[in-house]
Formats: structure tokens, sequence, C-alpha cells
């Protein structure tokens, strides 16, 4: 119980008890997002802008229209959390926002509100990294989950398999050596004229084709010991076989599917040498790519095939949300980790 509540003193030093209520500042890349979690660790508020209609006509994001884009909702966004929440500013308990890895420009603009909003109602701020904020997301959904696990760790910039030991303490067990999933499935539904960030619809089309694609596509590194991935090669695969096709609407499902079958094939394979190798029981899905309906199912499958236990954040908190961020500041609130130097800091690179 006393985890929900939170104690501090006002200006003339009477004891206050309040619940909890930790506020939650994503806007690494191109998602402004705002999320309430409460004592219990729950959401109890999630809000967020997408800026992907704004940054297809370009073709990707465009780091300076990102940031200026975060400005323009941030505001709006915390007003209509705390009406959804039904608490105001004085309300909460402190601030979580995203301190990295990411776009600098977008990362200052969530910094700077978070830290400035802290400073002024007298509350701690808690720096986030973005990537640890993924992999936590799984708890927000599944309260029985416990640490050790594996997580792979499946985004538009990272493909990585970790043994998470506790919380803060991640061991990296594989890495992409060349493109990232999401950004290969990205790359792959652009060539066959799907806009950008193609990778959600790609997926969409590959689970249409009833056909059944024989493995024509190569597997990478499927054999290796090493838990590490390469993309870039499928990707030129695919490319060829385009290349090849008759490029009308039954190639590119066929295509979409081969691909997507491919990819799967990898990460399956990997994730189940990762818990071999550790003797780990328990799989952590995390990010963008964590949100394929195949990806999932195959994952579940194999994982029951070998006693273990397969985990997955709710499709909303796969791609970037405010409430990861959100419950990772519960989490180090309770450790006690606070951002207390007063100067703004974000890191474009920061490695779990
Ligand atoms: O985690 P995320 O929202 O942002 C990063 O931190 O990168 O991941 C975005 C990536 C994009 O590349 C997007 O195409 C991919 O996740 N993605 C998917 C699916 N939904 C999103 N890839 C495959 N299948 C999906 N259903
Ligand atoms: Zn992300």
């Amino acid at each position: 119980v006393l985890l929900w509540l939170t104690v501090k003193y006002n200006e003339q030093n009477f004891l206050l008890i309040g619940y909890m209520y930790i506020l939650g500042i994503e806007s690494s890349c191109d998602e402004t997002a705002i999320a309430i979690v409460d004592g219990r660790g729950s959401v109890i508020a999630h809000v967020l802008n997408s800026q992907v209609s704004m940054h297809a006509k370009f073709g990707g994001v465009v780091p300076e229209l990102a940031s200026r884009d975060h400005i323009c909702h941030i505001v709006p966004l915390l007003d209509e959390a705390l009406k959804r929440a039904q608490i105001s500013l004085q309300d909460l308990t402190a601030i979580a926002y995203t301190a990295g890895p990411g776009l600098i420009g977008s990362l200052l603009v969530g910094a700077t509100f978070a830290k400035s909003l802290a400073f002024a109602l007298n509350i701690k701020a808690i720096a986030i990294n973005h990537l640890e904020a993924h992999l936590l997301a799984a708890f927000l959904d599944n309260k029985d989950l416990q640490f050790p696990f594996i997580t792979l760790l499946v985004s538009g910039g990272h493909t990585r398999l970790l043994e998470a030991k506790t919380l803060g303490q991640y061991k990296v067990l594989g890495d992409t050596l060349d493109d990232a999933v999401g950004e290969a499935f990205d790359k792959t539904a652009k060539l066959i004229g799907i806009d950008y960030p193609g990778g959600a619809r790609l997926a969409a089309l590959a689970d249409k084709c009833k056909e059944v694609i024989s493995d024509s596509f190569p597997r990478p590194l499927i054999k290796r010991k090493s838990l590490d991935f390469s993309f870039s090669g499928l990707k030129t695969h695919a490319l060829q076989y385009w290349q090849n096709s008759s490029q009308d609407e039954s190639a590119k499902m066929t295509l979409a599917k081969a691909f997507q079958d491919a990819v799967i094939d990898v990460l399956v394979a990997k994730c189940e040498r990762a818990l071999a190798q550790t003797g780990i029981k328990t799989l952590v899905v995390a990010g963008g790519v964590g949100a394929n309906l195949s990806l999932r199912s195959k994952l579940k499958e194999s994982c029951q095939n070998l006693a273990a236990t397969a985990c997955f954040p709710a499709m909303e908190y796969c791609t970037d949300n405010g409430a990861m961020v959100a419950y990772a500041g519960f989490l180090y609130y309770q450790k006690q980790c606070f951002d207390d130097d007063w100067a703004i800091k974000v890191q474009a690179r920061w490695e779990l």
C-alpha cells in the first residue's frame, strides 16, 4: 500500500500524504506522447500525436519538422492526459522523460519541458533511456513478469537480443550487423510502393497471402551460433526478386510474405538459441516490430514448445508511447534514481 502513496512536505512543513502519479513524456522521434501511471504502475491516461502523415511526403522523418511539431503538441497533450486521469498538475509526484537515444532536437523539446515543469512544481525529474522504456513496456500488461528474462528488442533503429538481469542491468547477447528489422521492413515496403513507414502495411499484406511460400528467400545467419543478425542481404534479395517479377498486386503480396517469413524464421531461431544458451525461461518482445502479428504467434508457439513463456506489450505499447516512459519512471522512482541536475542533457546515442 505504501507504494501507492507519496509523502511530501508543503511550504509550511506540513507532511502531506497523497496518491502517487508519475507523468511520462516521450518525444525521441516522430511521436509526442504523454501518459500517467498511478502508484500501482497502472496506466490511467495515455495520449499521443503521431507525425507520420507529416513526414510521409518526405519519405522519412525530417528532424527539424519533428522537433517543431513536438513543441506544438506537448502542452495540449499534457492537458488532455491530466483531464483523462482526472488529476491536476499539483497531484503529480515526479516527471519521467526520454533523455535518449533519439533525434537531438526532438529529445530537447521533451527534456526541456519535463525539467522545467518539474522545477516549477518542485518535484523530481527522472531521465529515461528510450530502449529501456521499450524493454519495460511488457510489465504494463503482464504484472507477473519478473527478472531475469530475454528481450528481443525490434524497432526502426534496433534489433537486439538482451539478457535483462534486473532493472538497469542488461547484457547484450546479439545485435544487428547492418539494418534494423523495422528499417528492413520499411525499405522493402518502399520498394513495392508502400509509403513510409510501410512496415505495418507490408506485414498486413503478407498476412493476407494465403499461398504457401517456399523458403526461397535467404535466412541470414540462421545457422550461426552467434546471436547477431543481418538483414541487408535479405533486402537486396527482395530487390532482385521484385525486378524479375511482374510487379503487380500478386507479386507484391508474394514478396511481402516471403520477406516476412524469412525475417520471422531468423528472429524465432535466435530467440530460441538465446533461451537455450542462458537457461532463462521468459522471453519479452519489445519495440515497434513487436506489433507484428505473425511474429507474435510464431514466438508464442516456439516458447510453448520450449516450456518457456513469451510476453508481449499490448499492441499500443509496442510502438513509441508515453506509458512505457511513465512506467520506467515509476520503477526508477522506487529506486530513488533521480535526475537532480537542472541542466538539460539529452543523448542522441545512449546504449543500454
Ligand atoms: O519502436 P518504434 O515505434 O520506433 C523506434 O523506436 O524505432 O518502431 C517503429 C518500427 C518501424 O520501422 C515500423 O515499420 C515497424 O516498427 N513496425 C512494424 C510493424 N509495426 C510497426 N514492422 C513489422 N510489422 C508490424 N506490424
Ligand atoms: Zn521506439
